[in-house]
């Protein structure tokens, strides 16, 4: 469907008690309100070529277990196929006072071929049909998510790779802690989102059992090949309990704690890149095109769109916080509380996409300035390489961080750096700190000092980078 899904049904004739697919056992024609209250068309519309493509594969499994007869299979499937369609070119056409789609499906279905389309929901139950079309939609939409995902880790890598080799500081508690070099800084955020992108991926994987002949919560009484079922539905497992099945959503939990904690990483690059391209730091520009202005101050450049995706971070856990409330108190077997899976799932969806989109966009549209990051990166963050030196010498660590303590305090108090000591000065401290001592403290020695394959130092970056291009390119392949 290319339609907005969120928008509501357009509001339609009531419909006659006869139309539900539950009217036999009632008296009378439901309250419109309640109805209307318990009814998920608006939402679940979103499941409609899902809904289509089970109940096309559900009609091959019942003409192979000899309950639909050949020419009564195929009406459904040339039915289904052309509703299908219809729905493809008609983004309206999802819409009426049906309970939910399943149920939208069933009356187009009925009005097109009659009887025929009145078999096709023998020894199946709307509640192993949800699941079913959750898990379908899931297995298309977790990937354009991770595709949006790998975008974002892509415009990382470019930036990092146009940091080249210039130094910035890298902080603690929000205090300058070391240098690195800015492309350690950019990599680091597309390290948080490698794992995002698999988080997405284990939630698909979650959602790659087939549930079809779980019936409502016992089985299913016709002689439906569940194994050729999942086969021919692309799930490589049939689900294991029929009770389970029916109210199990975990593959919709771990979709919306991928989602919460992917929009938790978007709004710490958002809280790095607001932070360090505000007036104090000035480390970043953003580009006029992604920010906005003030209507009051002429002077403001303000980065809105990382602020939204910061905020609609709340949005995202607490879709999660409240799926799981209410999952908790759930009795076994189906329970309408379920129907509360979609709308989260939808909006987180929904939310990460944009969200996903829009750093996207900002990122992209960065200049780093070096003018900014690079006097920053010197100064009292070497205070740990100074100790590397008096260790290097012989002193004990805890000895040598007492030292260099000492010379940070009376630095401090005299408004001075570590390059303005003299030879004299550095010695009257520690007599092993040598005449090299001034040359060999310096924020890019401090970087290039580094061993790790996990630092920054830079060879450590660049095999990083490389790395991570070669992910970007398995993943767009
Ligand atoms: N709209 C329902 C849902 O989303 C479909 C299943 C309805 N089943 C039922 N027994 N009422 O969960």
């Amino acid at each position: 469907m290319t339609s907005d899904p969120g928008r509501a049904t357009a509001t339609r004739p009531a419909m006659t008690d006869s139309q539900h697919l539950w009217s036999g056992r009632f008296a009378g024609a439901p309250d419109e309100e309640v109805f209307r209250f318990q009814a998920s068309l608006a939402f679940d519309r979103r499941l409609f070529e899902d809904d289509v493509e089970g109940s096309i594969a559900w009609s091959e499994a019942l003409e192979g277990a000899g309950v639909l007869a050949a020419e009564e299979a195929a009406a459904i499937r040339a039915a289904l196929s052309d509703i299908r369609e219809i729905g493809r070119r008609d983004p309206d056409f999802v819409s009426g006072n049906d309970e939910d789609v399943h149920a939208f499906v069933e009356r187009q279905l009925v009005e097109r071929i009659g009887d025929a389309a009145r078999r096709l929901h023998t020894g199946r139950s709307r509640n192993e049909q949800v699941s079913l079309d959750l898990r379908l939609y899931l297995r298309r939409r977790l990937p354009v998510l991770q595709g949006a995902l790998v975008d974002l880790v892509a415009a990382l890598a470019a930036q990092a790779d146009r940091a080249g080799s210039v130094l910035m500081p890298s902080y603690t508690h929000l205090r300058r802690a070391q240098p690195v070099l800015a492309a350690h800084f950019f990599l680091a955020h597309a390290a948080a989102l490698r794992r995002d992108h698999a988080r997405l991926g284990a939630a698909g994987g979650e959602a790659d059992a087939m549930p079809l002949g779980s019936g409502a919560v016992a089985g299913t009484s016709y002689a439906i090949d569940t194994a050729a079922l999942a086969r021919r539905l692309g799930f490589s497992r049939v689900v294991a309990n029929s009770i389970d099945a029916a109210a199990d959503r975990d593959f919709v939990s771990t979709a919306l704690h991928a989602c919460a904690l992917t929009m938790v990483h978007l709004s710490r690059i958002a809280e790095d890149v607001i932070v360090f391209s505000s007036e104090e730091f000035g480390y970043l520009e953003i580009a006029d095109r992604v920010a906005t202005g003030s209507s009051l101050m002429p002077q403001k450049k303000n980065p809105d769109p990382l602020e939204l995706v910061r905020g609609k971070t709340g949005r995202a856990i607490g879709h999660l916080a409240g799926w799981l409330a209410a999952m908790k108190g759930l009795p076994s077997g189906y329970n309408k509380d379920l129907q509360e899976d979609k709308e989260a799932l939808f909006d987180a969806e929904t939310t990460l996409l944009g969200s996903l989109r829009a750093t996207t966009a900002v990122i992209g549209s960065l200049t780093l300035q070096p003018a900014r990051t690079e006097p920053a990166a010197a100064g009292m963050l070497l205070a740990t390489d100074v100790a590397d030196y008096l260790v290097a010498r012989g002193v004990p660590f805890r000895r040598a961080h007492e030292v260099v303590g000492g010379i940070v305090r009376d630095l401090l108090a005299g408004g001075r750096d570590f390059p303005s000591l003299t030879a004299e000065e550095w010695r009257g401290y520690d007599e092993r700190f040598g005449d090299d001592v001034g040359a060999r403290i310096t924020a890019r020695a401090a970087v290039e000092a580094r061993r790790t394959p996990q630092s920054t130092r830079p060879e450590a970056v660049r095999a990083a980078l490389a790395d991570v291009r070669t992910w970007i390119a398995t993943e767009r392949s």
